[in-house]
């Protein structure tokens, strides 16, 4: 699949939220929409983090309009306050990234009773979208992208054990959560069609990149990783961040597609459509979490837009 982010439209007026836009794969995607004239709404949770980065993209791209808001999406008080700023500020959304995300090495309860990553990943991404989707145009060029990984084909949703206390493999947990992204992105679609609306939900994997989300990785393992098989199979975080500029720009994206490399085992390479798991294809699953995730944030879901 053909796709150059130095060659696609200019999106001058056009605005979009990354969440995690300080770090990483959200970084160089902040950079590609800032690049093309978005003006880009950089959503993080640690403010400083979130000022140095602005002033490393301004450097890269002197005409970017950024801004900063703060949001944690552990913390279904900070979604709210998030939205309500946004709101106070802008009148429109036309691209939501749903890219922030991490990766614990242990069992992490957050203050809901939720595991962290379930909670951060895909909980908070599912509340956010739930606040904002009504600002967006009723048009295939609104966009909400959600992150996904390879690791999504290494799980499935534990209904009877959503917080993945009985479960064995040490990134349970991490992989249900990103399975959870991709089933997302699936069933809002299907719920933005039967609604009417034209706004598209979409979803990509960046691959594998060296990005923050190791941060925490034992040291040993860190630097095996690093410097024994990064190169390998790794690609760098801009080139990473095409599967998801595709997803965001392309103008032949349909709703419900997903995107990933095409490289080396899905790691690296250009983007094109990624491979999934059967498991990930369960509409009946994804309904059932759509629910669940809605009793969880205890916010439910206005899909009917009746917008010309
Ligand atoms: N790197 C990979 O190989 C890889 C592979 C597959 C999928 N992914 C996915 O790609 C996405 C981006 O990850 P990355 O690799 O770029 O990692 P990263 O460099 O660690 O970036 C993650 C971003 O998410 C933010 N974040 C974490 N918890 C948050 C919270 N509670 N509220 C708000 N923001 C929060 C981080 O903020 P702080 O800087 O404050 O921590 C950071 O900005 C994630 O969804 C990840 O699951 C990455």
């Amino acid at each position: 699949m053909n796709f150059d982010p130095d060659s696609i439209e200019r999106r001058e007026g056009e605005v979009a939220i990354v969440t995690g836009a300080n770090s990483g794969v959200g970084f160089e995607v902040a950079v590609g929409l800032a690049r093309i004239g978005c003006t880009v709404v950089m959503a993080c949770r640690n403010m400083e983090k979130a000022r140095l980065a602005k002033a490393e993209i301004l450097a890269r791209e002197p005409e970017a309009k950024l801004d900063i808001l703060q949001l944690d999406l552990s913390d279904y008080a900070s979604i709210k306050a998030f939205a309500e700023d946004f709101r106070s500020q802008y009148v429109q959304l036309d691209l939501l990234i749903n890219n922030a995300g991490l990766l614990d090495y242990s069992l992490q309860i957050n203050n809901n009773g939720i595991e962290r990553q379930f909670a951060t990943n895909h909980l908070g991404h599912f509340l956010l979208t739930a606040l904002l989707i009504d600002l967006m145009p009723n048009s295939s060029s609104s966009r909400v992208v959600s992150l996904s990984s390879l690791a999504h084909k290494k799980a499935e949703i534990f209904f009877d054990d959503l917080n993945c206390e009985q479960q064995t493999k040490w990134d349970a947990a991490y992989c249900q959560s990103k399975l959870a992204c991709l089933m997302f992105a699936d069933e809002l679609q299907r719920r933005l069609q039967q609604s009417g609306s034209k706004v598209l939900s979409v979803c990509a994997h960046p691959g594998g990149t060296d990005s923050g989300l190791f941060e925490n990785m034992p040291k040993l393992l860190y630097y095996a990783m690093k410097i024994f098989v990064g190169p390998f199979i790794l690609h760098s975080n801009e080139s990473a961040a095409r599967s998801i500029l595709i997803a965001a720009l392309g103008n032949e994206v349909k709703g419900g597609e997903y995107f990933g490399p095409q490289g080396f085992l899905e790691m690296k390479g250009a983007p094109g459509i990624a491979t999934r798991t059967e498991y990930s294809k369960d509409e009946a699953a994804a309904s059932r979490l759509w629910d669940i995730s809605e009793t969880m944030t205890d916010q439910k879901f206005d899909l009917l837009l009746d917008k010309a």
